[in-house]
């Protein structure tokens, strides 16, 4: 998604003020019901999710050049074939298995990671996908059911985690950065959670009572640093419980994750004093997330540490923790250029420039695996593993 540009304007076309309208309405008498405020982890929940009418629970396109957002695989497919590669490494440590991919988008990942596994004579058993997005899950079957026959036969959706046992790779490209955090402000040295409240009209920020139960979960994120009065960011909890859940499920093989964060330390770095949350609209990012609500995305960053310690308190090894352009590099990236027609070099060396520079997708996407039961060395993390970082 980043990096990003900031909105050009404040307008916003009549049919999607009226569903903006309609999404506001059901926040509000949430608030209402909860007693005059809700936590902002509910806010960004109903916005991004209330059925029927959430952000990712309509039509409207959201991926790529026509919707509001671009994301690695939509570039082309260099990333998958890059993923594919570490999903074959660790299938084959294990004695094979399946794939688990979680929030896939239009379907353009395992797209791109069923051709190269198949390319490879490595195909997983079954591949399959749980989507929220009503929407998202149709386009992902028109798109893989076009694949051929003996691809399109091992594609599965479902509804579910894994049952307990599960071996294989959990997949998971810019899912995390979508799950609904909590806010907080540093009051007299306290953390304090940040409220939604509402006049019936507009939303407004409200601060809780001191609870020294979230401020100590706070802490355990923030670590010793002291922060300055006034401070605001997030904590993703939600985030983190999946992460349990998912390395609770996982019996052998791993949890591969794609994001844009930092470790803790960055991700609480004094100069980020108003957090990270963004909202994402038509290519432009903006910091308001009570305008335009239902219609716009909502994420915010991803706090590396704390989701390599939700993996470890359930027995998981951080196997390779490492930016994106690294990640990619190790595994052949650069072979996605090689033997191409012209026009397909350059689209190729394009996208490649997107991945991998610095200023672009490169450094601020990182690459996380948690598992377990692996053999050796991911090869993902070869040319660079920051995971003592975390
Ligand atoms: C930013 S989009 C990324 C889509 C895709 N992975 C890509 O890279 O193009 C976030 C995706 O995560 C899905 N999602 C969010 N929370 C989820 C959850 N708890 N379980 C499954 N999917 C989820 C959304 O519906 C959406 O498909």
């Amino acid at each position: 998604m980043p990096p990003y540009s900031q909105p050009p304007d404040e307008g916003i076309d009549e049919p999607f003020q009226a569903h903006s309208d309609q999404v506001a309405e059901i926040i509000h008498r949430a608030i209402e019901k909860a007693g005059g405020a809700i936590d902002f982890s509910e806010f960004m929940e109903r916005a991004l999710y209330s059925p029927g009418w959430g952000y990712y629970m309509t039509d409207q396109p959201k991926l790529g050049a026509g919707g509001d957002f671009i994301t690695a695989p939509e570039l082309g497919s260099g990333f998958g074939s890059c993923i594919a590669r570490q999903v074959e490494e660790v299938l084959e440590q294990i004695d094979g298995g399946e794939v688990f991919e979680v929030g896939g988008g239009s379907g353009a990942l395992a797209h791109s990671v069923l051709n190269t596994l198949a390319d490879r004579d490595a195909l997983p058993d079954r591949y399959w996908l749980l989507e929220v997005s009503p929407a998202l899950r149709q386009q992902q079957k028109r798109r893989l059911g076009a694949l051929g026959s003996d691809l399109a036969s091992r594609v599965a959706w479902t509804e579910s985690l894994p049952e307990p046992g599960f071996r294989g790779v959990v997949l998971g490209n810019e899912v995390l950065d979508a799950m609904a955090v909590s806010r907080f402000r540093i009051v007299d040295d306290l953390p304090r959670r940040l409220l939604v409240s509402s006049d019936g009209e507009d939303f407004y920020w409200a601060l809780d009572k001191p609870d020294h139960d979230f401020a100590a979960a706070c802490y355990q994120r923030i670590g010793e640093d002291r922060l300055e009065e006034g401070y605001e960011s997030e904590i993703g909890l939600r985030a983190e419980g999946w992460i349990a859940s998912m390395g609770e499920r996982l019996e052998a093989g791993c949890l591969l994750l794609v994001d844009y964060g930092f470790p803790s330390r960055e991700f609480f770095h004094p100069e980020r004093s108003r957090g990270t949350l963004r909202t994402h609209s038509r290519h432009h990012a903006d910091e308001n997330v009570f305008k335009r609500v239902g219609t716009q995305d909502i994420t915010a960053h991803v706090d590396f540490s704390a989701v390599a310690r939700a993996g470890t308190g359930v027995g998981l090894e951080v196997e390779g923790y490492t930016q994106q352009g690294a990640f990619l590099l190790s595994l052949g990236l650069l072979d996605h250029a090689a033997d191409k027609t012209q026009q397909a070099y350059l689209q190729a060396t394009a996208e490649i420039r997107r991945l991998t520079l610095p200023s672009d997708m490169g450094e601020l996407f990182k690459v996380i695996a948690l598992g377990r039961g692996l053999t050796s060395l991911l090869s993902g993390f070869a040319l660079q593993d920051h995971s003592l970082r975390l």
